[in-house]
This record gives C-alpha cells, sequence and structure tokens, in this order.
C-alpha cells in the first residue's frame, strides 16, 4: 500500500492542490485517456530525476511533456513543420505524442540528451485541468512517462498505480484517481523532425488517420535509430508467460474476443466484443492474471487495422517476457 494521499475526488479544489504540489516539486500521478503517467514538473530537475528513482527507468530515456492546449507548444518546440500542425489540430487533446526539435526549455533531463522533445495534449477532465491549474501557477509542462515500474505494463487504474510505485512515492505526492482510461494501450507517438511523419509506437491514432490528416501518403518507415524505451524488444510484460494465437489449454488464461469460446478448463480473464474494447481492457485483463496467479495466459489478438495494430504490438513485446 502506499505512503502517497490517494484522491479519488477529482473536484476543483483537488486538482489546484495537485497542481501545487507538482510546483512544490513533488510527484503527482493523473490518469489520461491512455494510460495513467507519473507527472512532474518539466522544468524541475530534482523532480524529473524522483520519476526516473520510482520508476527505476534508465536515465536516457526521454520523458513526455504534457501541455494544456497546442497553442503552448512553441514553449517547447521549434521548426514545427506544416504536417505536424495539421497533426496537432485535428488529434489534440487526445492520444497522440508529437516529436520535434526542442527549444531550450527542453532540457537534457527530460530529453535524454536528445535535439527533440516529445509532447502531447491529453484529453482527461482531470488532465487537463490538472495542466490548467498548474499553467495558471506558472508551470510550463508536466512531465510524465506511464505510472509503472521500468519494462512492467502500464497502468490504467489509480489502484494499479498504487500496486505498481505506490510504496516508491512518499506522502507529499498523490495518485488522482479519474477512473479507468478509456483508450488503454498508450499513445500514438510520431516523429516529426523528418520532412515526412515517422510512427516510432502505434496507438489509437492510427496510420490512416495522419495520412488523411497531414495529406502525405507515404510515412517513414519506423528505423530504430531514436531511443523509444517502449520499443524494446521486451516491455508491457506481466509475470504469466503470453502465448500468442494458439489454444488455449486446462489452466491456462484466456484473453479473446467475445465471440471466440472458452475452452473447458480455461480461466477467462476477458472477452470484449471490439478492438476497442479488447484495448481498454488489456492491461487489467493481464494484471488480473498476475493477481490471480495465472501463470500462462493466451490472447488471440484481434486482427486487421486501426487499434489492433497497438494491440498487436504491445502483445509481441510482452510475449518476449522480461
Ligand atoms: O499515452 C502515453 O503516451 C502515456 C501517457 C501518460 O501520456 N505516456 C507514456 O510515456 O507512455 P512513457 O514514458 O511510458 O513512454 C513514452 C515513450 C518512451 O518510450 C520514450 O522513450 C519516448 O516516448 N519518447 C519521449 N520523448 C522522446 C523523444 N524526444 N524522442 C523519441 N522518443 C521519445
Ligand atoms: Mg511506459
Amino acid at each position: 500500500m502506499s505512503q502517497s494521499q490517494f484522491q479519488s475526488n477529482c473536484s476543483a479544489e483537488s486538482l489546484q492542490i495537485a497542481a501545487s504540489k507538482v510546483i512544490a516539486g513533488n510527484l503527482v500521478a493523473f490518469p489520461t485517456e491512455t494510460v495513467y503517467g507519473l507527472g512532474a514538473d518539466a522544468c524541475n530537475a530534482d523532480a524529473i530525476a524522483r520519476i526516473y528513482a520510482v520508476k527505476g527507468r534508465p536515465a536516457d530515456h526521454p520523458l513526455i511533456v504534457h501541455i494544456s492546449a497546442m497553442d503552448r507548444m512553441g514553449d517547447w518546440a521549434k521548426e514545427i513543420p506544416t504536417y505536424a500542425i495539421a497533426l496537432a489540430r485535428d488529434f489534440w487533446p487526445g492520444p497522440m505524442t508529437l516529436i520535434l526539435p526542442r527549444t531550450e526549455l527542453a532540457q537534457d533531463f527530460i530529453t535524454g540528451g536528445q535535439e527533440s522533445v516529445g509532447i502531447r495534449v491529453p484529453d482527461h477532465v482531470v488532465a487537463r485541468g490538472l495542466l490548467q491549474a498548474f499553467e495558471k501557477l506558472g508551470g510550463k509542462g508536466i512531465a510524465a512517462p506511464s505510472a509503472n515500474r521500468f519494462g512492467q505494463v502500464s497502468p490504467t487504474t489509480a489502484k494499479a498505480v498504487d500496486q505498481e510505485i505506490g510504496e516508491y512515492l512518499d506522502p507529499r505526492d498523490l495518485i488522482l484517481d479519474g477512473g479507468a482510461c478509456e483508450v488503454g494501450v498508450e499513445s500514438t507517438i510520431i516523429d516529426c523532425t523528418g520532412d515526412a511523419p515517422r510512427i516510432l509506437r502505434p496507438g489509437a491514432i492510427t496510420e490512416q488517420m495522419i495520412r488523411i490528416s497531414t495529406d502525405i501518403s507515404e510515412l517513414k518507415n519506423s528505423g530504430n535509430d531514436i531511443r523509444v524505451s517502449g520499443s524494446l524488444e521486451n516491455h508491457y510484460a506481466p509475470s504469466a508467460k503470453i502465448f500468442l494465437d494458439v489454444t488455449a489449454q486446462a489452466g491456462q488464461g484466456l484473453i479473446a474476443l467475445a465471440d471466440i469460446p472458452t475452452p473447458p478448463g480455461v480461466i477467462r480473464l476477458s472477452a470484449p466484443a471490439t478492438a476497442q474494447e479488447f484495448a481498454h481492457l488489456l492491461y487489467e485483463s493481464l494484471r488480473k492474471a498476475d493477481t490471480d496467479a495465472v501463470a500462462e495466459v493466451v490472447v488471440i489478438q484481434p486482427k486487421g487495422d486501426g487499434i489492433a495494430v497497438a494491440i498487436r504490438d504491445r502483445l509481441a513485446r510482452a510475449a518476449n517476457g522480461r
């Protein structure tokens, strides 16, 4: 159980308190529409160092800076290409992170020493309220990685945040409870430092949506010359061993769309009706396997494009284990 305070009431007053805590250099975990983030003042080196300590994350993995609105992009990024403006207009607030050339505000402790910075305007009433209150107090941006220990499954509920990192927080930190995250998988990360967008991490904003928004039909291939911790081969991994697209045996867990039946003796962990619901339930289902000591989990992956691409991306890494 955590030592930090647990705020299930996200009233204007508690958001005000949370914003003051961030300004004072404390950590505040908060819900976004994708997953819960572990937030700190993006201009405060000591607070950022605590994020890395709490997550157990290597210091060269950069953090995403969250802002309340697109018109604050210029604080953090420069030389913003036209196609990135189009993406920001179309999909912010929303589950999308843009990688752009940094300004001096984005120091090495945020970018991992890279010349680019990741920026996102989240779409969640609590995240937006927190950011607005923080900016009113003079804050420029809240850096927030997913609120899990490095390499583990991202939390999509406040309880999961507490289970992941509660013991590493201190009493002045805070976990804001805004219910279960709608999307359930992390934001689409798009590298906007070249002459065409390049997807670094698939998410709810899909390749087709990016093509239509930017009017660029040829996206760049996602090479691996930029450090994205989420692109490590093994990440998003629960304790349970994950098997993809095989028939589940008695004693194993099963995550599959609702129209796929549960074989005898198999523990059904979730039965979503759509790919969207699949994403929404995925991380909680993996957590449930661990809580219920289910050692092996079979996942029948949704086919096709859209959010299914992001689901298969995370599952491929989860299946690689730790
Ligand atoms: O949905 C999300 O994006 C969530 C919520 C909380 O906003 N955040 C999240 O953060 O997933 P994190 O740190 O767990 O994953 C962000 C990824 C990391 O793999 C990081 O390496 C990459 O974004 N990243 C951040 N800044 C970058 C940059 N300048 N260049 C390349 N990759 C960057
Ligand atoms: Mg993460």
